[in-house]
């Protein structure tokens, strides 16, 4: 059984899915648990993606942290239970990554937890806390660099739970990234001629003061190169007046094809989001992250991400650092191959590899 929720996780379970099809399964379940609901939020990745329509839908909707995590549970359970999974496979760090891999680890069910052992150490972020439970309780622990190799080992994770696979969602990146470059530029834009922003952690977008913060040092960028600003639904309801200038194009949320296809003919990204420094990396697009730690440090080692946190002063002194600066090489960590899917289910069709309980 295949665990989605979130938008970011509809790219890591789709090559998933389709490696599992590969092989001559076709007895997985992909549930969806209703998290995001949205059509720019959920259907339009899986027409974009070829995903097929997922077998179950939990449908729980927004909420507060416990509301939204105690909803899928209680859904998830009778599903558990009428299904009787072999294995539940969760993917990154949402809340419908723990809830599930929670309610299936206590009946007793195997569960594989993709992109484990990734680390901000901040304890501030929901996904944080999201990542070391999902880590604790699951059986299998599929990781995307040594990294996170690391991070389990010495958090005491024996070395049979650990298998390092690559990260599917680069499996996705590559798989559609020539179709996505052909798409139509954003209205008015030019290739390497604008900017992306990316704009959703609750630490950013909740506080007022910090979000028109952030937002001068956009503004101030703005002057200097448009800037095509896809809004999650949580940062809308922020937005008042800080995004009034003429070089800032606020656009709806865009599905994965599109939104790869921005960035992918951009000049740099602004963003605090976790996957797309990731996808900046392969792609050599410079990504300025506004937030103060990440839980991919590879992207800062081998890529071309930067650290700013959200003082505007550093964020305005980046995006100036990238426009006099030649772009940096497109650079794929070890295993970024687009082969992640196979090995994953390579290691799940082989009841040998396993490790035991
Ligand atoms: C969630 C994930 C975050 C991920 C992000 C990607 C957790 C704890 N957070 O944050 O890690 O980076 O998704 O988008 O799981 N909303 C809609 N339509 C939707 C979905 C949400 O309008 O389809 C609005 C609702 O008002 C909701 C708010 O957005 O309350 C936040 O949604 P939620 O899923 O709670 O958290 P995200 O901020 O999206």
């Amino acid at each position: 059984m295949l665990i989605a929720g979130a938008r970011p996780n509809f790219m890591k379970i789709a090559p998933i899915l389709e490696a599992f099809r590969a092989r001559g399964h076709h007895d997985v379940l992909l549930v969806h648990t209703g998290q995001h609901y949205d059509a720019k939020m959920s259907d339009d990745f899986f027409t974009d993606l070829q995903i097929p329509k997922p077998d179950i839908n939990l449908g729980v909707g927004s909420g507060s942290h416990a509301q939204q995590t105690a909803r899928i549970m209680v859904e998830f359970e009778s599903v558990c239970i009428q299904h009787q999974p072999d294995w539940v496979i969760v993917v990154g760090d949402v809340n419908s990554t723990i809830a599930c891999a929670l309610t299936a680890r206590k009946l007793g069910i195997r569960v594989a937890h993709v992109e484990a052992g990734l680390r901000s150490r901040d304890m501030s972020m929901p996904e944080e806390i999201n990542r070391l439970c999902t880590d604790a309780i699951s059986d299998l622990l599929f990781t995307t660099d040594s990294g996170a190799n690391r991070n389990l080992l010495s958090e005491g994770v024996p070395p049979a739970r650990i298998a390092f696979v690559g990260n599917t969602m680069i499996d996705t990146l590559l798989r559609h990234i020539g179709t996505a470059r052909q798409l139509p530029l954003a209205t008015g834009m030019t290739e390497r001629g604008y900017a992306v922003l990316t704009l959703h952690r609750p630490g950013n977008v909740d506080c007022p003061e910090a979000l028109e913060s952030i937002m001068g040092a956009v503004r101030q960028i703005a002057d200097r190169i448009p800037i095509v600003f896809p809004v999650h639904p949580r940062t809308a309801q922020k937005l008042k007046g800080c995004t009034n200038h003429p070089n800032l194009h606020l656009v709806e949320p865009l599905s994965d094809l599109p939104f790869l296809g921005l960035v992918a003919n951009s000049r740099m990204v602004l963003t605090d989001s976790g996957g797309i420094q990731e996808e900046t990396t392969v792609l050599g697009i410079p990504c300025i992250t506004m937030r103060p730690n990440t839980e991919r440090p590879i992207t800062c080692e081998m890529g071309a991400n930067t650290l700013v946190g959200s003082d505007p002063r550093r964020i305005w002194a980046a995006a100036q650092a990238v426009l006099q600066s030649p772009p940096p090489t497109p650079c794929s960590p070890e295993k970024w191959d687009g082969c992640a899917a196979q090995r994953i289910v390579g290691v799940l069709l082989d009841e040998h590899s396993l490790p035991g309980r």
